[in-house]
């Protein structure tokens, strides 16, 4: 078993509470990767602070300070390329990878959706799952590709909507859910255990 450790770009643009549990998770040496940068669209994104706390670089890249989408995902590309990412995972990434970084990385950008997909898709995942009255929703994680929340699913958890859940309460125990299967899906990664056979993501034994 080699030592060596996958480096990742963690794309964010606010909270970041998937991004510490990825941190902490390469401390304890669960998953065999170091976060090598923190890209965020937000300046005043709270997860830039977790990086900092964690001696982790953290670059800001806002949209309007470039002139389009091919200009804003090049300075994406480079700040990856800059800190040899290997593996770029999208944690709360509220924007759409234009093809620039996606072409670069083939097959290796990961996104994570608060919802099982196909259904829910969309920045709006959980209240839309809430207002639609379902019984069940849950997490997924899957590669990226140019439409937004279609890749390849790697893994899917099931999460129960009680009666009373509001917004926030289901948030919270989605939350909980994302914080084991993103690492989990991750660390897959980082073990080369993902086999992708068209829309099928197959986990090598
Ligand atoms: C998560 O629920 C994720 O599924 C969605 O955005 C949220 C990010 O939360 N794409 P956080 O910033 O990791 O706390």
């Amino acid at each position: 078993m080699s030592n060596r450790k996958t480096r990742l770009g963690v794309l964010i643009s606010g909270s970041g509470s998937n991004l510490q549990s990825i941190i902490d998770k390469c401390e304890s040496g669960y998953l065999p990767a170091e976060v090598a940068v923190v890209i965020s669209n937000k300046a005043d994104a709270y997860g830039l602070t977790r990086a900092a706390n964690h001696g982790i670089p953290g670059v800001v890249l806002v949209r309007k300070d470039y002139p389009d989408e091919f200009f804003y995902n090049m300075a994406i590309l480079n700040a990856l390329k800059e800190h040899d990412v290997e593996l770029v995972v999208m944690a709360g990434y509220m924007r759409l990878l234009g093809p620039e970084v996606l072409d670069a990385y083939p097959n290796q950008v990961l996104n994570l959706h608060p919802a099982l997909l196909p259904s829910f898709p969309g920045a709006h995942g959980i209240k839309d799952a809430l207002d639609y009255g379902v019984k069940v929703t849950g997490v997924t994680v899957h590669f990226a590709n140019e439409i937004f929340d279609e890749g390849p699913i790697i893994l899917q958890e099931a999460v129960s909507i009680a009666e009373d859940d509001t917004e926030n309460t289901l948030a919270q125990k989605i939350h909980t859910v994302e914080h084991v299967l993103y690492p989990r899906a991750v660390k897959f990664y980082c073990e080369d255990a993902l086999a992708i056979e068209g829309k099928k993501v197959r986990i090598k034994e």
